[in-house]
């Protein structure tokens, strides 16, 4: 076993054991992320894809059950309530070199204990750091958390997720394959409100990008697709306008950028066009990355 593996190992055990003494007994894990660790993903395996924005059941990435447990602690004490912790997933460091996994380890442990917004410190179940593979070559990023993230520890998770979840599957790829991380990794509180979101404040989008820019840094994705004006706005630090920016090519530090809509608009907005427009950009991300293309995938939301 190599030095690096071993340190690896050790910090997650570590960090599972912290876990343990503030009274959390599961950790979440995808379907997905077990099936790889028993047998490492191809990069971008043409898998029998189904139509983006289809209406077919949700896969089975999006958890309910924390698959892996942890036997209750032997002490009198009851468990104190975990803080900040939420479920988050550990992340998918199976083809990653060990430098790079333990780099990233530290950042995520770094994130998870993140006070840096008091409020968003006391109002979240979770810090949403991201899931995915670590050697990703095609990173999606998002605003921030809502409700179902903050509650499951996982970005896009809810409605909006399991539309990102179908276009990722059009593609041919799964939620596995990809990396995908939101612009703030706490979801914006709504005080005296029980429900409902809002975006990010920019004193809050400007503490949290840092953690965003390393994980982007490690990970060296070849493509990003930005999800909707937030996104886009806070990578880019450009308020064009998400109708103007959306299929046009960027840069950010030297990699590929493609803005496009939030699948939340697309939720809002069911028309084909719209629909059309969101594959169209997907389209040229997916010929950046020379990923195969089938007609069929070419003509999703033509007219007949
Ligand atoms: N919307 C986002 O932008 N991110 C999420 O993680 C969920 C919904």
């Amino acid at each position: 076993m190599s030095d690096g593996y071993r340190q690896l190992l050790d910090a997650t055990i570590q960090h599972l054991e912290g876990l343990k003494s503030r009274g959390v007994r599961h950790v979440a894990i995808t379907p997905e992320t077990l099936r790889a660790l028993a047998l490492p993903a191809a990069k971008f395996p043409v898998s029998n894809f189904p139509s983006p924005f289809s209406k077919v059941a949700a896969p089975s990435v999006i958890k309910t059950e924390p698959a892996i447990s942890m036997p209750p602690k032997k002490t009198a004490a009851p468990a104190p309530k975990p803080q900040s912790l939420g479920a988050n997933p550990l992340p998918d460091i199976t083809s990653a070199s060990p430098e790079k996994a333990a780099a990233f380890t530290a950042l995520r442990e770094r994130a998870l204990a993140c006070v840096k917004c008091p409020h968003l410190a006391a109002s979240r179940k979770s810090v949403v750091f991201g899931v995915g593979s670590i050697d990703a070559r095609l990173m999606f990023v998002g605003e921030a958390p809502g409700a179902d993230e903050d509650e499951q520890g996982e970005p896009f998770v809810g409605r909006a997720g399991q539309l990102l979840t179908k276009i990722i599957l059009a593609t041919g790829l799964s939620r596995a394959d990809v990396y995908i991380a939101n612009i703030l990794k706490c979801r914006p509180d709504t005080p005296g409100q029980s429900a409902g979101n809002r975006p990010p404040t920019p004193e809050e989008r400007a503490t949290c990008i840092p953690y965003l820019q390393e994980q982007i840094d490690l990970i060296k994705p070849a493509a990003i697709v930005a999800l909707g004006a937030t996104a886009v706005d806070g990578l880019l630090g450009k308020t064009l306008g998400i109708t103007k920016l959306r299929g046009n090519w960027q840069m950010y530090r030297g990699i590929p950028l493609m803005p496009t809509y939030h699948p939340a608009y697309l939720l809002r907005n069911q028309a084909m066009s719209e629909k059309r427009k969101v594959w169209e950009d997907i389209l040229q991300v997916m010929e950046k990355l020379e990923m195969p293309i089938s007609t069929k995938q070419r003509n999703f939301f033509l007219p007949a």
